[in-house]
């Protein structure tokens, strides 16, 4: 019986291995014209099927076999490039045998194309870049927390207490000009703590839905000032809108300081392009192949790119980190792409840097569109020098003392009456105790028994008609959701000024 035997016969499955292989094969003349060839290879070289490859005058396949590096009777593995239909090139592997077929030489052949995989492993590689970003930038983050938590309350006791004793002292004393040198001081202290705190994502933001093409017509004034005639600015805003939640303030900066360094890159001048428009990243396909790390969606780019020296592969990786800078002592902090980056991550946005020497500079920025213009109304603070307190009675608590003893004594000067309390527990106790009414809780939100948000909960059941004030010096956990900081309660930012108390009691009372 010859069934069995014939229904093995590796000559009977061949064509369907060939129409099941993911390599492309193919016979073809010694001088590239394809005899025969399977849909993979079709597909590969970008034919719609194996007909229609077959019938294509223009397509020829020159034979590597018989090339430098190989044997007598073919190839294997070797790399190389081919031209596909449209004129892209694929880098592929291809191996060839050398076979004789009713007399003639023929070549038969296998190609592997590598761009795919290379594709992937880009993708990969970009992935990974990411996240060690991520990574560092949350160290970084933690740490620049951590000491502005203590550092924000050391800042506010040193200027308050300037005040008060410039206030009491003399206008004419000659003690007043050291003083307003010390408060000047503290004040740049207290600038660098926001700045890092932007670094690390946790700067007090005033979320509020905007659009980002606002936000560079604001700033297009600034901009032309700022890069003088040798530079030409174009600016390129898209047709539909690209409402963001985020903070106008934080924006501007992001795109001041991007233009700052072109502008740096840039010192025998040329062009800056800054555009904003709205795009969806889908899928598959298109940008969100360009761009494997931004998940699909909807969002608002910002692109900022120059024509100036660009950078090296050292430069590039290593721009975001905080204090790196290439310019001269005094120049560069080496805070402007480390803030940019913080602020983009504080908005849940994404930030690409494209830069090679002599090619200029194109940075890429998405942030997700709002769904709609919801929510937050809450503008910037307005700038209104502080009434007399209207009275009412404040509790204020924090587990550090000199800031109670501080607030304490700013809203009783204003009118308020105090009731103070060294952490939560105790401010837990005074509430109970407490006879008459208890308008504002002013705490701190980060203090070592309860959270400043939990012991609000906690005295709002007790005290229904109580309203809070949380102090903070950064948002951290407790108010790390952008959209979770618009509750009840009101923030106020550390280190704090009279003025940014009173206006903030005031704005907690209404
Ligand atoms: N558009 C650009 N073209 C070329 N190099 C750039 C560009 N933007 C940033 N760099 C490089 O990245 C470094 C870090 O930039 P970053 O904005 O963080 O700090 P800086 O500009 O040096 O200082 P700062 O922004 O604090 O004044 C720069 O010193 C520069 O070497
Ligand atoms: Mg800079």
């Amino acid at each position: 019986m010859s069934s069995g035997r014939s229904s093995r016969d590796p000559v009977e499955h061949s064509p369907l291995i060939a129409a099941c292989s993911p390599a492309g094969l193919y016979v073809a003349s010694l001088d590239g014209e394809l005899i025969d060839c399977n849909e993979a290879l079709a597909g590969l070289l970008g034919y719609g099927s194996r007909a229609e490859a077959l019938a294509a005058r223009e397509l020829t396949l020159p034979c590597v076999a018989g090339g430098a590096g190989a044997g007598p009777s073919g190839t294997s593995g070797i790399e190389g490039v081919l031209m596909r239909r449209d004129g892209s090139v694929a880098r592929v592997l291809r191996t060839e045998a050398v076979i004789e077929e009713r007399g003639a030489r023929r070549v038969v052949g296998a190609i592997v194309d590598l761009s795919a995989s290379r594709c992937t492993e880009d993708r990969r590689r970009d992935l990974s870049e990411e996240l060690r970003q991520a990574q560092k930038m949350e160290a970084v983050g933690r740490l620049a927390g951590g000491i502005a938590h203590d550092y924000n309350n050391l800042l506010a006791i040193i200027l308050n207490y300037t005040s008060l004793v410039m206030e009491e002292l003399d206008e004419q004393s000659p003690a007043q000009k050291d003083l307003a040198e010390i408060q000047r001081a503290a004040q740049r202290a207290a600038s660098l703590t926001r700045q890092l705190l932007t670094v690390s994502r946790r700067g007090l933001a005033q979320p509020v839905v905007l659009d980002l093409r606002d936000v560079v017509r604001g700033v297009e004034g600034a901009l032309r000032a700022a890069m003088g005639d040798a530079v030409d600015l174009a600016i390129g805003l898209g047709p539909v809108g690209c409402r963001v939640l985020s903070d106008a303030g934080q924006l501007e900066q992001v795109v001041m300081s991007l233009a700052q360094n072109a502008r740096d890159a840039m010192p025998g001048g040329g062009r800056l392009s800054i555009e904003a428009r709205a795009v969806r990243v889908g899928a598959a396909g298109g940008l969100h192949d360009a761009h494997p790390a931004i998940p699909p969606g909807r969002y608002a780019r910002l692109v900022v790119s120059d024509t100036g020296t660009g950078m090296s592969d050292d430069v590039r990786t290593r721009a975001f980190e905080p204090f790196f800078t290439t310019k001269p002592r005094g120049k560069g902090t080496g805070l402007g792409l480390a803030t940019v980056y913080g602020i983009v991550k504080q908005w849940r946005g994404h930030i690409e840097l494209a830069s090679r020497p002599g090619e200029g500079t194109r940075v890429e920025i998405y942030l997700p569109l709002a769904a709609r213009q919801a929510s937050s109304r809450r503008g910037r603070a307005a700038g209104a020098a502080p009434r007399p307190g209207a009275g009412g009675t404040v509790l204020v608590t924090d587990d550090e003392d000199a800031v109670v003893a501080l607030a304490c004594r700013i809203l009783s000067q204003h009118g308020y009456t105090t009731l103070t309390a060294r952490g939560p527990r105790e401010a837990v106790r005074v509430c109970e105790e407490q006879r008459g009414r208890v308008d504002l809780l002013l705490t701190d939100v980060l203090m070592p028994e309860m959270s400043g948000r939990e012991l609000a909960e906690r005295l709002v059941k007790l005290r229904p008609e109580m309203k809070v004030l949380l102090m903070s010096g950064y948002t951290g956990d407790a108010l790390d959701d952008p959209r979770a900081a618009a509750p009840r309660a009101a923030v106020l930012a550390k280190p704090f000024t009279a003025e940014s108390l009173l206006r903030a009691v005031r704005r907690a009372l209404r």
